[in-house]
């Protein structure tokens, strides 16, 4: 797929983020304060290859998408200014509708980390890992981690496949991720998230809203954003309930946002005398009760 050059993003928001919103001069000392090269490798996993749709796309505008210092040095300075109707409102409503007290956090695709502080924040008690497939990324959100305190690990990992073994997590979390990776990726990812859950675990995401995109498709050209019309016209509802999740739902967050959740049914094995029967449960005893609010770890 190549490049468009005529997006309303390419003409008007990347000179307006270019000149105006942005500190540049602060955004060159940033850059210029990281050897970005022996950073990179020292989290680059080896073992990690590239699928296709990740390296030959730009994201944003920025040539080479992910896999550069442009992206993460950027993504913090821009993303506050593209979430409605402020960047901490709408990541805290993610944290906000948790409904299990996790032990162990998954942030996939964690980028430069904000969510995954977040979530650190909410819940100290609990080991918190980040994985994201950009070593680039993962620098920044090592060090927004270490400036704020937090003891979270990060880790160059592609979400389709971590690596981690079943059931080792009881929260695994996912913001503005799904709108850049192909359908069949996202497929992929919630059912890496179902493997990676115990049972009663819970999945949330936080993303563009399928159906205001789908309504308003002058919103899915705004940014340069290769795989955003395929993941409007697709549900995320649909994609965690063929994964095994229930009590699916996706609510509305400030139209355009969504955040969708599902539980890992607890599946209980009740031997009779005379046949063995499987039951699926959806109740989870350490789910909070006080859904809707931070809980507490
Ligand atoms: C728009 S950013 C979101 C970052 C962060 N979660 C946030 O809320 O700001 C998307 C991130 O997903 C990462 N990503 C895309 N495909 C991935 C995959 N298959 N596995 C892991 N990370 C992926 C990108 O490298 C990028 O950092």
């Amino acid at each position: 797929m190549s490049v468009r050059q005529d997006t309303i993003f390419q003409q008007f928001l990347l000179p307006l983020f270019g000149n105006v919103l942005v500190d540049q001069e602060a955004l060159k000392q940033f850059k210029h304060s990281i050897n970005w090269e022996e950073e990179s490798t020292r989290l680059t996993n080896p073992c990690v290859s590239y699928p296709d749709y990740y390296h030959s796309q730009n994201f944003h505008g920025i040539k080479g998408g992910y896999l550069n210092s442009e992206a993460p040095v950027s993504y913090d300075p821009i993303t506050q200014y593209v979430l409605p109707p402020t960047e901490p409102i709408v990541r805290q409503g993610l944290i906000d509708r948790i409904r299990v007290k996790p032990r162990r956090i998954l942030d996939l695709g964690c980028g430069t980390g904000s969510t995954t502080l977040r979530l650190k924040q909410a819940f100290p008690e609990a080991e918190v890992i980040g994985v994201d497939l950009s070593p680039y990324m993962l620098v920044v959100a090592e060090l927004k981690a270490k400036k704020a305190g937090l003891k979270i690990q990060f880790h160059h990992a592609n979400a389709e496949e971590t690596g981690f073994p079943d059931a080792s997590f009881d929260l695994v979390s996912a913001s503005l991720l799904f709108h850049e990776t192909p359908p069949d990726v996202a497929q992929t990812i919630t059912q890496e998230s179902f493997r990676l859950l115990q049972a009663g675990g819970e999945m949330i995401v936080l993303d563009g809203n399928q159906q205001t995109l789908r309504q308003t498709e002058w919103l899915t050209e705004i940014f340069e954003e290769p795989y955003i019309k395929a993941y409007a016209a697709a549900s995320l509802n649909a994609w965690m309930t063929q994964a095994g999740f229930a009590q699916v739902q996706t609510d509305d967050w400030w139209w355009v946002h969504q955040i969708s959740q599902g539980i890992k049914p607890i599946v209980k094995n009740t031997s009779t005398s005379t046949r063995s029967q499987t039951q699926v449960s959806y109740n989870k005893p350490e789910i909070d009760s006080s859904a809707g609010r931070p809980a507490p770890a």
